[in-house]
C-alpha cells in the first residue's frame, strides 16, 4: 500500500483523564493512562501531520515532533479544544473526560468532622459534540468504551454526538483498553464498519490513523 502522507494536515488529539478538584489537595479522576491518544498522535506525525495534543495529567512521555497542552480539568480541556478544534483538519477525542465535576471546589483543605459527608457534582461540557457543532468542524472522531451492547452504544454516540467515526473498544475484555499496552477496536462511520483486532495500541493507532484519513479524504 502507498506510504500515508498527511503533509498540510493539522490534527488536534484529546489524551488522558481530566482531574476534576475537590479542593486544594484532593481530585475525582479516572484510570486512563494516555496511552493510546499519544499513539495516535505519535502515527500522525510520523505521517507527517502537524499534532496537538491536549492533555490531562499521564506520565507517559510527549512524542517526537507532537505539541502538548497540558490541562487538569475537563473545563480546561473543553476551553482549549475549542480554541484549537478551529484551525484543525482532523480531532480525535481520546481523552476519558469526567462525566460530572464538584459543583462548589472548596477553597481550603477539607476538614474531617462527621461521619458522612456530601460532594454536590455538576455535568461537564461533552468537548467532542461541541467541536463536532462548530461552524469549522473538523474531521470529528470519537471514543467509546463500553462493557456492553458495544455496537448500538458506539452508532448512538455518533449520531447524537454528529461524529464523522467513532472507535468502540469493549473494556470488559481482559488484557485490552484503560491502562492496557494493547487494545481490539470497532470502528464505526455512519457507512461502514471496520474491525481491529486486537494489537498493540502503537499498531492500532497506525492502523486507525490510515482509516480516519481514508474517510477524511472521501468527505472532502
Ligand atoms: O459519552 P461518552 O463519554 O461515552 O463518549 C466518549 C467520547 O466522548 C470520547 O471520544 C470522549 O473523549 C468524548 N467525551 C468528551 N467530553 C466529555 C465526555 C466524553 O469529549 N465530557
Amino acid at each position: 500500500t502507498a506510504q500515508l502522507d498527511l503533509s498540510g494536515q493539522r490534527w488536534v488529539i484529546t489524551a488522558g483523564p481530566t482531574r476534576e478538584a475537590i479542593d486544594p489537595v484532593r481530585y475525582i479522576s479516572n484510570h486512563s493512562s494516555g496511552k493510546m491518544g499519544y499513539a495516535i498522535a505519535q502515527a500522525a506525525q510520523l505521517a507527517g501531520a502537524e499534532v496537538q495534543i491536549i492533555s490531562g495529567p499521564v506520565s507517559i512521555g510527549v512524542p517526537d515532533g507532537c505539541k502538548k497542552i497540558a490541562v487538569e480539568s475537563a473545563l480546561q480541556m473543553h476551553q482549549q479544544a475549542l480554541e484549537l478544534a478551529n484551525k484543525a483538519d482532523v480531532f480525535v477525542a481520546c481523552a476519558a473526560v469526567a462525566d460530572y465535576r464538584v459543583s462548589d471546589v472548596a477553597t481550603q483543605k477539607i476538614k474531617k468532622s462527621a461521619d458522612e459527608m456530601q460532594l454536590n457534582l455538576v455535568k461537564n461540557p461533552d468537548i467532542v459534540a461541541d467541536v463536532a457543532a462548530l461552524p469549522a468542524k473538523p474531521f470529528t472522531v470519537g471514543f467509546a468504551a463500553e462493557t456492553q451492547d458495544v455496537a448500538h452504544y458506539a452508532l448512538d454516540k455518533l449520531k447524537r454526538k454528529n461524529l464523522d467515526m467513532i472507535a468502540a473498544n469493549n473494556v470488559a475484555l481482559l488484557g485490552q483498553g484503560f491502562n492496557s499496552d494493547d487494545n481490539a477496536l470497532t470502528v464505526f462511520s455512519s457507512k461502514n464498519k471496520t474491525e481491529l483486532p486486537l494489537a498493540s495500541k502503537k499498531i492500532l493507532a497506525e492502523q486507525l490513523v490510515q482509516l480516519i484519513s481514508q474517510h477524511y479524504i472521501e468527505k472532502k
